[in-house]
């Protein structure tokens, strides 16, 4: 049944693939009639902060439809307590030998592994250790939207808004329904290091840090050297990965994501579906940021790519 969980991931990065091609394929100006109006919400999902600034005038209905932009912080709220649940349900049942709790078995027996697979004590120490890094990755997140970024009065659908809620906690269930099954009938476990456990730790600290610093980049175009926001402008960004490209916070995050299934041996096929899907979902981010950087600043640097260096 995990072919079912890697199934749906494959099916929301395919979702966010085509809403990529059918942008390169839109017109510049919204179409009359009906496909005016399906033109107008379709910009309108794909489109959040600074380039729904730039997509014109939005119907008043749509407008509705918009949350503050800030309401970010509440994503990494949800996913700190959830996945913080997780974690420390999952440590108790690999090295305290307790039974998952009775309402996460029928959704770990449904969605994870095959009862009759008995996995490595490695293959559970991976697990953990991923759960272990989102959640990290959650808690800077949360830190870095209540006290590094600077936010602006931009907005988001409230279609995203659900969205990114609904993700945090199917992202850390899917982590954990990559556990073995004996580990959910209660087996105790010993810890075991391997070589790939070591890379992708390393590799998710690097990319944590240029993380950061970048948003910190980002944060700094609005404040004065003494730390007072004095803009809430948006204006291009210098320094550290932004030399490069646009977007090196997506380009990190997607990194962080490829560090997780580097932790889990490579193998997890499930996961590297979430990889497709955090690579199409902040593709198409970044092509609506450069497209953004492109028409507002007429000196922005040529060589610099939407996300990935050199490449794209
Ligand atoms: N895993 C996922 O599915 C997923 C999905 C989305 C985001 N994320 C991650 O969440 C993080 C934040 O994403 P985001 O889309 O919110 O990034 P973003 O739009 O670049 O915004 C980050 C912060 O920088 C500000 N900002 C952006 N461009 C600026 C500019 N040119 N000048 C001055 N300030 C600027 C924003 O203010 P405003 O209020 O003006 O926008 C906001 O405070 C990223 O690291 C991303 O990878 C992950």
């Amino acid at each position: 049944m995990s072919a079912v969980l890697g199934a749906a991931w494959a099916l929301l990065s395919a979702a966010f693939l085509s809403a990529l091609l059918l942008l390169r394929c839109a017109p510049e100006r919204p179409p009359g009639g009906g496909f005016g109006v399906v033109f107008g919400i379709f910009q309108d999902l794909i489109r959040y902060g600074k380039t729904k600034r730039g997509c014109g005038q939005r119907p008043a209905w749509l407008r509705l439809l918009q949350v503050p932009k800030r309401w970010f912080t509440h994503f990494y709220v949800v996913s700190v307590l959830w996945n913080g649940f997780l974690l420390i349900w999952l440590f108790r049942a690999e090295f305290l030998g307790e039974s998952l709790p009775s309402w996460i078995q029928p959704m770990h027996r449904a969605l994870g592994r095959d009862s009759r697979s008995e996995g490595t004590d490695s293959e559970s120490f991976s697990a953990l250790l991923v759960l272990l890094l989102l959640w990290l990755h959650s808690c800077r997140r949360l830190a870095e939207c209540l006290w590094t970024s600077v936010f602006s009065s931009g907005v988001i659908h409230v279609v995203q808004y659900c969205f990114g809620i609904v993700y945090y906690i199917a992202v850390g269930s899917t982590v954990l329904c990559q556990v073995p099954a004996n580990v959910r009938n209660g087996k105790e476990l010993s810890v075991q290091i391997s070589w790939y456990h070591v890379v992708g730790v390393v590799m998710y600290i690097w990319a944590s840090l240029h993380q950061h610093r970048c948003l910190v980049i980002l944060a700094n175009l609005r404040r004065s050297k003494s730390g007072k926001v004095v803009s809430l402008s948006h204006s291009v960004p210098f320094g550290d990965w932004f030399e490069r490209v646009s977007c090196p916070h997506y380009f990190a995050e997607l990194l962080i994501y490829v560090s997780m299934a580097i932790t889990l041996g490579f193998h997890n096929v499930t996961w590297w579906c979430v990889v497709m899907y955090v690579l199409f979902n902040q593709a198409l981010a970044a092509v609506l940021c450069h497209e953004f950087y492109q028409k507002n600043f007429s000196s922005y640097p040529k060589h610099r790519k939407a996300l990935i260096p050199f490449i794209f």
